[in-house]
């Protein structure tokens, strides 16, 4: 499959995502977002993948939802054809999401690393939340996600006084896992991807929807869902394996089922 606006492959059990608009900055229009989604939407369906990594370049993750497109629209134009549903369809894909920031994650560009899974950093990675500038509030998640992420007081200086995070601040808040020089960015991400491709399949997705339920469930529901999730990997062979492995001193050979 060719695309206009970001390149995709695959390195193992690891499929790559990288947005291809460098002289925009990586900005997200409509045709970037579609794209990427179909993109994840495959890796995810594809039994041979069994992790995901989003990436930008060097200079830009991405800097945020394309202002050209969106200037000159009107409330019922964006409601008609709703562009941030693309951020939403990424919280439906079922296999862990690494986003892998260098330089700039701004706006809808950070939304959108704070909806992958985990995040891991260049040391040039600048995190922010600027629409104050434009006139607008952050539309795509980043009021919900980045106070969860960070807290309220670094979330309020970041929303509505337009502050960034360092690479090494958002590692310190918590907001990315890892930070590495830009040089060995994707690589590291695609380690860590790889690391996370060879676990058993079915519990992996399970254990990604049970931390992400934190964020969309009271604790007694979260509690009930994550303990309903724990029985049902009784049933899987993966469990009978992993337990038999452990019990006999070998490496687990996990089926995905
Ligand atoms: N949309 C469209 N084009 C963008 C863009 C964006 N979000 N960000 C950068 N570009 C374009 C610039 O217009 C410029 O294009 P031209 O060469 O055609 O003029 C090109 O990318 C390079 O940008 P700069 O010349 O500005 O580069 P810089 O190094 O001086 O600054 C920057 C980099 C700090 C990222 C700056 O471009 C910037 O502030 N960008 C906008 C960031 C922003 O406000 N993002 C939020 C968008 S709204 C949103 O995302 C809503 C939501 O919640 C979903």
């Amino acid at each position: 499959m060719t695309y206009e606006y970001i390149l995709a492959r695959t390195e193992g059990r690891v499929g790559i995502v990288q947005f291809n608009r460098p002289k925009a900055m990586n900005a997200l229009n409509r045709g970037l977002m579609s794209e990427t989604m179909d993109a994840l939407d495959a890796f995810d369906a594809d039994d041979a993948i069994g992790c995901m990594v989003v990436a930008g370049n060097e200079r830009a993750f991405a800097a945020g939802a394309d202002i050209k497109e969106m200037a000159g629209a009107t409330p019922a134009q964006m409601l008609d054809n709703p562009f941030i549903d693309y951020w939403d369809r990424l919280r439906k894909i079922s296999k862990p999401v690494i986003a892998a920031v260098s330089g700039y994650a701004l706006g809808g560009g950070c939304e959108l690393a704070m909806a992958c899974d985990m995040i891991v950093a260049s040391e040039t990675a600048r995190f922010g939340q600027p629409e104050i500038n434009l006139g607008i509030i952050p539309g795509a998640g980043g009021t919900q996600r980045m106070t969860l992420a960070v807290g309220k007081a670094l979330a309020m200086e970041m929303i509505l006084n337009g502050r960034f995070l360092t690479a090494d601040e958002a590692y310190k808040f918590g907001l990315v896992n890892r930070v590495f020089p830009a040089e060995v960015l994707l690589e590291e991400a695609v380690k860590l991807a790889g690391e996370l491709a060879a676990r058993a399949p079915v519990a992996l997705r399970l254990a990604k929807e049970a931390v992400n339920a934190v964020y969309e469930m009271s604790l007694q529901a979260g509690l009930a869902h994550e303990r309903r999730l724990f029985y049902m990997l009784f049933s899987t062979e993966d469990q009978t394996e992993g337990m038999d492995a452990f019990i006999n001193k070998r490496k687990a050979n996990w089926q995905g089922k």
